[in-house]
C-alpha cells in the first residue's frame, strides 16, 4: 500500500512548526558548545567503512530528529519504501511500477511487476550488454572495413545522457581503450564537434532514448546516420556501427535498427533513473562491463542499507528529513552539492535533473495544488573551483544554502601535495561555514599584525563571518564503481523518501510538456516567410526578428 499523507495535517508537522519558532536563533556553534560530542552522534559511517556521512553540522539536535522521524512515521514512510521495492504502481500518473531497484537486484529474489518476475529479463539484458562489451573492447566486433571500433557515441538527453556522462566521467580511472563521446544537445555544434574527432569506420553510435521519439536524440540520431552513410556508402552497413538503447522496440526498428541491436529496458525505470538499466551501455563500454556490474552493486549495496536500516540509522532517510526542516521550516531553498573531485564534475548536474525533474511538483497525490514547499534548487560545481567563484554568497550572502560536500580520501592521481591541499579544503570550508569568523577574532589578529584600532575598525564588519551555514560532509575512501553506485542510490533515495514525505508523485514530468509542445508547433513557422502573428506580442516579436535575421 502506498500512502499518501498531507504532511502539514500531521502532528509531527505541528509539532516541528512549534519547534522551530521556539529554537530558530539557535546556532551550530552553540549545539557543538553544548554537545562537543556531536559528531559521534550525528553521523553514520557505511559501506563497511568506505563511506562517512557527518551530518553533524546541521541546525538540529535530538528533539528535531525526533520529530521528523515522528513525521516520517506519521506519513508512513517505511511502508511506503517496500511498495517501491515491491513493485507497486506507485507512478500512478502514468500507471507504472517504480523499479530501478531492479536493475541491480542482486538478492536473487524475484521481482513482481503485475504477476510477472521481471528479474529474468533483467538478467538477459545485463547478459548481452557483457556479452557486447567484450566483443567490442576486445576488438571482435569490427567496423564495415573490417577495423575495430575505437570510439562510441552516445546519443541521448535527459537521463539518457546525464547519467552515462557523469558515471563515465566520475571513473575515468577504470576507463577501457574505447573513447566515450555524449552528444545531447539539438544545436548542432554539439554533434558537429563530436564527429570532427570521429572515423565512421570505427564510431560505433549508441541511441539511448527511453521513448525512441525524443526530439534531440532522433534529430542527432539522423544526423549521425546521414554522418556514416556519407561515408560507409550503404546502409547494410548501419548493424555493425548503430545499436540502441530503449524500450520501444517498433521505434528502433523503424530507424533502421537490427533488433539484435538493440538493448531493452522497461516502462518501469524512470529516465532518470535509468542509468543503471541499458542506457548505462556507454559507461559499461567506456569502463568495461565488469566495472559496470560493479556500480550495479554499490548501488544494490546502498539498497539493502535503506530498505533494512531503521529510520534513526538510515542514511537517506536522515538526509531527506534534514532537507524537509530547512526546505520547509526554514524555507532556504535551494541546495548545494559540491564534490571535491575532478573526475565528479558533472555529478551535481545528475542530481539537478534527478532532484528537480523529480519534485518539482505542486500538485499533491489528491490532484490539489499544495500550500507548502516541494522540491529544492540543486546547484553545484566542484570544489575547489567553487570557492574562487560562488562560495562568498554562500559564506557572506543574505542567503542560507545547505551544502552537501563529498571527497575522496584517496586521490586517483596522488601527485605531489594536491589531494592534502584539496582535502584540506573540504575540512576547512565546512568548519568555516558552520564556525564563522567573530568580532573578536578579526580584531585580535589585526591588534596581532601591530594594528592600531583607528586602522582596522572600519573594516571589521566586512570580515566578521557569522556562520550557522550547514552542511553535510560525504568522505569516501575512494571513488570507485562500487562507492560511485552507492553515493548515486544515496541520493536517489533521498529524493524518494522526500517525495513520499511532500505527498507529489516524484516519478512523472508533465512540467517538461508544454515547451516540447509549443516548439513543435513553432517549427513549421520558422520554414516560411510569412509575418507570425499567433502568438503574444512578445513571442511574435522575436520570432519575426528571428525570420528576418537569419
Ligand atoms: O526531459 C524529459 C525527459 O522525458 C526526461 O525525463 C528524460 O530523461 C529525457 O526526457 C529523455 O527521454 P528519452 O530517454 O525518452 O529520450
Amino acid at each position: 500500500m502506498f500512502y499518501g499523507i498531507n504532511p502539514t495535517q500531521t502532528e509531527a508537522w505541528k509539532k516541528l512548526t512549534a519547534h522551530f519558532e521556539a529554537t530558530k536563533g539557535r546556532t551550530i556553534k552553540e549545539l557543538f558548545e553544548k554537545d562537543p560530542n556531536r559528531f559521534d552522534k550525528y553521523s553514520l559511517t557505511i559501506a563497511n567503512g568506505d563511506i562517512v556521512a557527518d551530518y553533524s553540522k546541521n541546525i538540529i539536535d535530538e528533539t528535531t530528529l525526533n520529530l521528523l522521524f515522528e513525521l516520517a512515521r506519521e506519513t508512513k514512510l517505511s511502508e511506503n519504501i517496500e511498495a517501491m521495492f515491491q513493485g507497486e504502481i506507485i507512478n500512478r500518473t502514468e500507471g507504472r511500477a517504480v523499479l530501478h531497484t531492479a536493475l541491480r537486484n542482486f538478492s536473487g529474489k524475484s521481482v513482481m511487476v503485475d504477476g510477472k518476475d521481471v528479474m529474468p529479463d533483467v538478467k538477459a539484458v545485463l547478459a548481452k550488454m557483457k556479452d557486447f562489451c567484450h566483443k567490442v573492447i576486445s576488438g571482435e566486433w569490427k567496423g564495415y572495413t573490417g577495423k575495430e571500433i575505437t570510439d562510441v557515441v552516445n546519443i541521448g538527453i535527459g537521463g539518457s545522457d546525464l547519467g552515462p556522462v557523469m558515471i563515465t566521467e566520475a571513473l575515468t580511472p577504470y576507463h577501457s581503450r574505447l573513447k566515450a563521446h555524449f552528444v545531447s544537445n539539438i544545436d548542432a555544434t554539439h554533434i558537429a564537434e563530436v564527429c570532427k574527432k570521429c572515423d565512421p569506420e570505427t564510431t560505433l553510435f549508441l541511441i539511448a532514448s527511453k521513448t525512441f521519439t525524443t526530439l534531440e536524440t532522433m534529430t542527432n540520431a539522423h544526423t549521425a546516420r546521414n554522418w556514416f552513410l556519407k561515408k560507409a556508402k550503404d546502409e547494410k552497413f548501419i548493424a555493425k556501427h548503430f545499436v540502441a538503447l530503449s524500450t520501444n522496440v517498433k521505434g528502433c526498428v523503424e530507424f533502421g535498427i537490427d533488433p539484435n541491436n538493440m538493448f531493452e529496458f522497461w516502462d518501469w525505470v524512470g529516465g532518470r533513473y535509468s542509468s543503471w538499466s541499458a542506457i548505462g551501455l556507454s559507461v559499461a563500454l567506456a569502463c568495461g562491463f565488469e566495472n559496470f556490474e560493479e556500480f550495479l552493486k554499490g548501488g544494490y549495496e546502498y539498497d539493502c542499507h535503506f530498505r533494512e536500516a531503521p529510520l534513526e540509522k538510515n542514511l537517506s532517510v536522515i538526509l531527506a528529513l534534514i532537507g524537509i526542516w530547512y526546505n520547509n521550516f526554514y524555507k532556504y531553498s535551494t541546495e548545494a552539492i559540491l564534490p571535491y573531485d575532478q573526475y565528479m564534475s558533472r555529478f551535481p548536474a545528475y542530481f539537478q535533473q534527478g532532484n528537480m525533474e523529480s519534485n518539482g511538483k505542486y500538485v499533491d497525490r489528491n490532484g490539489n495544488k499544495v500550500d507548502y514547499e516541494t522540491g529544492p534548487i540543486i546547484w553545484g560545481e566542484p570544489g575547489t573551483n567553487g570557492q574562487h567563484a560562488f562560495y562568498q554568497l554562500i559564506h557572506q550572502g543574505t542567503k542560507v544554502i545547505p551544502c552537501d560536500f563529498i571527497a575522496p580520501a584517496r586521490s586517483h592521481n596522488p601527485i605531489g601535495d594536491h589531494h592534502v591541499k584539496l582535502i584540506s579544503n573540504f575540512f576547512a570550508q565546512t568548519e568555516a561555514l558552520a564556525f564563522g569568523k567573530s568580532r573578536e577574532t578579526v580584531v585580535a589578529e589585526f591588534e596581532a599584525k601591530g594594528k592600531k584600532e583607528s586602522e582596522y575598525k572600519d573594516v571589521v564588519p566586512f570580515k566578521v563571518f557569522e556562520g550557522n551555514r550547514p552542511t553535510n560532509s560525504f568522505l569516501v575512501k575512494e571513488i570507485t564503481p562500487r562507492t560511485l553506485g552507492m553515493l548515486v542510490a544515496m541520493y536517489e533515495h533521498k529524493i524518494f523518501v522526500q517525495g513520499s514525505i511532500w505527498n507529489i508523485y516524484s516519478f512523472d514530468q508533465f512540467g517538461v510538456e508544454l515547451g516540447k509542445q509549443l516548439a513543435l508547433k513553432i517549427i513549421p513557422e520558422l520554414e516560411n516567410s510569412d509575418e507570425i502573428t499567433s502568438h503574444d506580442s512578445s513571442t511574435n516579436g522575436l520570432i519575426n526578428a528571428f525570420k528576418k535575421m537569419k
